[in-house]
């Protein structure tokens, strides 16, 4: 009887520590989904709240010189309640700088007529400058970016290939597939690589994800695509940054539907069906016919891997893409540096499989590609250069 006591007095106060944790933001922010005339700025707390993202231009004058315009989270109109904020900014101007601060200020009572709100958290703009982004270009111009993969929760890793993104003029970061073992969680996204992301390079420089097998799994997996959300609304999709046009492909799972480890949930042969229905259209667009540069990112290799998976992605998209001028296709999953220069493979493109503990950073101008692989230490391993097929 005690013991029962002593268990309900320690649950009390548990709860009463619980109710008085202070509102906080818990990660982010991290930019999602840049272009030429939006961004969107993702961040999480750790209770429910309303949240919205302040813009200003990258001028001398103070931030809080004036009211600037806020952007918020809503659905046909009305504004969201949560604790995961995705706010888009629009209408921006493309090849521009702006600042931009995140504000979240706490739901307390939630009901039919009546909303009652707490304290509100942000980022600081009076001891700290304001975060800064820089939307895409519209003209060919130079791009730089850096890719990395199969990093499963190795946030010393991540940071070591990444430390250097803030100080290097870099558009964009792309996340080539397990970057996680799984998704079981919020936290365990958070605490496997978002906010490792968040704090070394994400709130300012925006990243793009390529989902990895991997991330399709655990039960969290359904959600990817609200933490990660892409130009489509799909896994696989394409966007443009001046003369270099991007195809994010999505390989599914490694092993055939029916394996064993994936407790009669796997359907991806037919969802690779229909990516391939979708890629047929896009290699006859327009766009993608235009740009200077086409490169294509795929977790899965079709290539120097012989799984289920892969064959399929050897199968069903490799074909499409021959004779539509790939530049380029950057892959991961083998845990193992690869390169086979076009025509290798059945492939009428170079492809690169890259390592784990190696960073990929491709500079774009209209008339050439360089690619740098890059070890831990930011040494360079391998040096590329592709000139435009145009
Ligand atoms: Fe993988």
């Amino acid at each position: 009887m005690k013991k029962q006591l002593l268990c309900a007095i320690a649950l009390l106060m548990s709860a009463h520590l619980v109710a008085q944790e202070e509102f906080k933001i818990i990660c982010g922010p991290y930019l999602q989904n840049m272009q030429e005339d939006e961004v969107t700025v993702m961040w999480i707390t750790n209770r429910d709240a309303v949240g919205w993202v302040e813009i200003a231009p990258d001028d001398s004058v103070h931030f809080y010189a004036e009211t600037r315009p806020a952007f918020y989270q809503s659905i046909n109109g009305r504004k969201t309640i949560g604790r995961l904020h995705r706010v888009r900014v629009s209408g921006l101007e493309a090849g521009t700088s702006y600042r931009y601060r995140v504000i979240s200020r706490e739901v307390t009572r939630n009901e039919d007529y009546f909303v009652q709100y707490g304290q509100a958290v942000g980022s600081d703009v009076f001891l700290h400058a304001p975060y800064r982004f820089t939307t895409f270009e519209s003209d060919p111009s130079s791009v730089r970016c850096t890719i990395v993969n199969d990093i499963h929760g190795k946030n010393d890793l991540q940071k070591a290939l990444l430390s250097r993104v803030p100080d290097s003029a870099t558009d964009f970061v792309f996340f080539n597939g397990d970057m996680a073992n799984h998704l079981s969680s919020e936290q365990q996204i958070v605490d496997d690589f978002l906010k490792t992301a968040s704090e070394t390079f994400a709130a300012e420089t925006p990243f793009f994800f390529s989902r990895g097998n991997h991330e399709t799994r655990g039960r969290l997996a359904y959600e990817f695509l609200n933490y990660f959300p892409t130009p489509s609304g799909r896994p696989y999709y394409t966007f443009q940054n001046g003369p270099a046009y991007f195809i994010v492909l999505d390989g599914g799972e490694d092993k055939p539907d029916n394996d064993i480890e994936y407790h009669g949930l796997g359907d991806y042969d037919r969802y690779r069906d229909e990516e391939a229905r979708w890629l047929q259209e896009i290699v006859q667009s327009e766009a993608f016919r235009q740009a200077a540069f086409r490169i294509v990112l795929m977790h899965v290799t079709p290539v120097n891997d012989s799984w289920h998976g892969a064959l399929e992605t050897r199968q069903k998209f490799v074909p499409i893409l021959n004779g539509h001028g790939i530049d380029l296709m950057l892959c991961g999953h083998t845990h193992q540096a690869y390169y086979a220069p076009a025509g290798e493979n059945g492939c009428d493109f170079p492809l690169l499989i890259n390592a784990p503990d190696q960073a990929v950073d491709l500079d774009i101008s209209d008339r050439q590609l360089t690619l740098t692989v890059r070890d831990s230490q930011h040494r360079t391993i391998k040096t590329l250069n592709f000139p435009t097929k145009k």
